[in-house]
């Protein structure tokens, strides 16, 4: 079917690669936006790789989304000079509002929270990314309009 041949297609162009699997699921993260369950069998298949042994990887490497991301991509610095200007409440708040945990997306698709541990914004943290864009001295407040206007 059509996702057995995109994947196929990212396999092949990284077959001859050392240690391939790694390489392929970064291929696939780019291609895709995301490392799906369904993408599993068809890789330990073609790698004869054990679907354990696939799983296994794509899990413990936090690189991989196992899902589509939200329209809105939300990530918030949970790192040291962050935290002790607010950070945690900044993630905590976020959570409440959208009612997702870090990592996840609201069921209608519209928004990803996740964390990250520094985006080189230290002086300005609380710092979070909205869509690729960088956003310094957020307050609870702040964030919520900044989310609203990206989804907009
Ligand atoms: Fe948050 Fe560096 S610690 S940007």
């Amino acid at each position: 079917d059509a996702l057995e041949q995109r994947v196929r297609a990212v396999v092949d162009a990284h077959r001859g690669d050392r240690g391939a699997l790694l390489p392929i699921l970064h291929g696939l993260q780019a291609e895709f936006g995301y490392v799906s369950q369904d993408m599993v069998p068809i890789l330990a298949r073609e790698l004869n790789l054990s679907r354990a042994d696939v799983h296994g990887v794509v899990t413990f490497y936090h690189d991989f989304r196992p899902e589509p991301a939200g329209r809105t991509v939300v990530k918030i610095c949970r790192a040291e000079a962050c935290q002790s200007v607010g950070a945690e409440q900044l993630a905590e708040h976020a959570q409440q509002v959208f009612g997702v945990k870090l990592g996840q997306t609201t069921p209608d698709g519209s928004v990803t929270i996740e964390q990250v541990f520094c985006l080189g914004n230290c002086a300005l943290g609380p710092a979070a990314q909205i869509n690729g864009r960088m956003y310094g001295k957020l307050d609870e407040h702040r964030l919520d309009r900044l989310i609203l206007n990206a989804e907009g």
